[in-house]
């Protein structure tokens, strides 16, 4: 590797070869154990004798930073004590205003919490690695040429079109290979969104409750986000502000209540939308988990006058670090969707996608779909019956509606229990669910299923 030695100006140029790269070696950017160029390589680069380079190297040798190793070079020696962080200078320089009330979320270096039993993540130990990774070592053999230059803003043609096939299979949507943009999640397809189709000051209109990143990124887009409520059949049309251009929802399975919006709503919320010349955009983030009950059909197969755009994700039936979702929209809005996305980064990692199209039309994807909403079913399930066996009574939401459940959840009541019960109580609920999780696990090896997506 080359090192950057400046030599600039009077003095000796041996004492400032010396320096910077004891400064070097004492930051951390030259690590213990690494190579320094031959002194004959150095020299040159620096158009100085090599008798300076070897000089400067001498001194580095006598106070302990660097080893000369018989035959291979000089090394950094690891004796010294362990680099300060180099950081870049702290600065003074504001973001935006709006940009001060957005925090980064979870992080690697957030810890995981011990007793995770936060929303929306699915359950990693479930991702088909082994078939992954075989996809995925093809996609860099096979697709040698495609990797190496840039590919069409949309995404890779294969995932472009098995998407298609996928979500008019699974969900009923009207698509065609051409209608999809591949994005990187639903987060970047909400931006690529909000980036085309609001102008500063736009009304955003959006589920409260609902998913908090969408109103920070629409409201850093300048856009002025209006909370409009939910109730048993999903969002309240007729509490719509008249103004809005985007009407943000989840219909499938409102985040976070769980509703599912009802017919009767989801033609009004059509009818509103043309009415008002307003966009849809609906979140479909995982509604390839049915526990009971029939899917109702998305907005977008209702959509006839092309008003909705819809967005799906990878990250709740595969893993989020994927960062692969798409978005499917009416013709007016592709041209500046894929120019939008095109700006932003051009494409996306192609390999990636390239194995996700074969993941699709091999079968793998629907297979695996199948085993985790078994096994995830299984644990909602036998959360209330391992409850039972342990004395605690809760009830399962689903048995208190007439007919299909429109929220999954547990019924858990504190008026009838007396206070000092709660605590040894909640342990055991605790118990139970640990219980359930293992059952869940042992009825999935108990059901024999030997297939790809459920083995690994
Ligand atoms: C309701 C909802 N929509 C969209 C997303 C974003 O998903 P992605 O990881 O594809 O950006 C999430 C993520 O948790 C979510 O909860």
């Amino acid at each position: 590797m080359d090192i950057h030695v400046r030599l600039e100006g009077r003095g000796d140029r041996a004492e400032r070869i010396f320096r910077q790269i004891r400064e070097a070696v004492l930051d951390g950017r030259l690590r213990p154990g690494q190579r320094l160029p031959p002194t004959r390589d150095l020299a040159r680069q620096l158009a100085v004798s090599r008798n300076t380079v070897g000089v400067a190297y001498e001194q580095l040798a006598a106070e302990g930073l660097i080893e000369g190793r018989v035959g291979a070079g000089s090394f950094v020696t690891d004796s010294h004590p362990p680099a300060a962080a180099r950081r870049a200078p702290a600065g003074t320089l504001p973001p935006r205003a709006v940009w001060r009330r957005v925090a980064v979320r979870e992080t690697p270096a957030t810890p995981r919490a011990p007793f995770d039993f936060g929303v929306g993540a699915p359950d990693y130990t479930r991702f088909p690695l082994t078939t992954w990774r075989r996809l995925l070592a093809r996609e860099l053999r096979e697709s040698a040429r495609p990797f190496a230059s840039y590919a069409h803003p949309a995404g890779h043609p294969a995932l472009r079109a098995a998407i298609a096939r996928h979500i008019g299979v699974s969900r009923a949507v009207r698509a065609s290979a051409e209608d999809v943009i591949v994005t990187a999640g639903a987060q970047h397809a909400f931006d690529l969104i909000g980036r085309v189709l609001l102008d500063p000051a736009a009304v955003v209109a959006m589920e409260d409750p609902g998913y908090g990143r969408i109103r920070l990124l629409y409201e850093t887009c300048g856009a002025r986000v209006a909370p409009v409520p939910v109730d048993d059949e999903g969002l309240v049309v007729d509490a719509l502000p008249a103004r809005a251009r985007l009407v943000f929802v989840t219909p499938s399975h409102q985040f976070p209540l769980g509703v599912t919006m009802s017919l009767r709503r989801r033609t009004a919320l059509l009818a509103w939308a043309e009415r008002r010349g307003a966009v849809v955009l609906e979140d479909d983030y995982d509604s390839e988990f049915r526990f009971g009950g029939r899917a109702l059909d998305p907005l977008q197969s209702f959509d006839r006058s092309g008003r909705v755009i819809y967005v799906g994700s990878f990250s709740k039936v595969l893993v989020p670090g994927l960062r692969l979702g798409f978005l499917v929209a009416p013709a007016s809005l592709q041209p500046a969707l894929q120019a939008a996305r095109q700006l932003s980064d051009w494409h996306g990692d192609i390999a990636p996608q390239g194995a996700l199209a074969e993941f699709i039309d091999s079968g793998a994807l629907a297979r695996h779909i199948r085993t985790v909403t078994r096994e995830y079913e299984a644990r909602y399930a036998d959360v209330v019956r391992e409850a039972a066996a342990r004395g605690v009574k809760i009830g399962a939401l689903a048995e208190c509606y007439h007919g299909r459940a429109r929220r999954d959840g547990l019924v858990i009541g504190f008026g009838g229990i007396p206070s000092a019960l709660i605590d040894p109580g909640l342990d055991r609920l605790q118990q139970a669910m640990t219980a359930a999780a293992r059952a869940g696990g042992a009825s999935r090896t108990r059901s024999g299923d030997r297939r790809a997506g459920a083995r690994e």
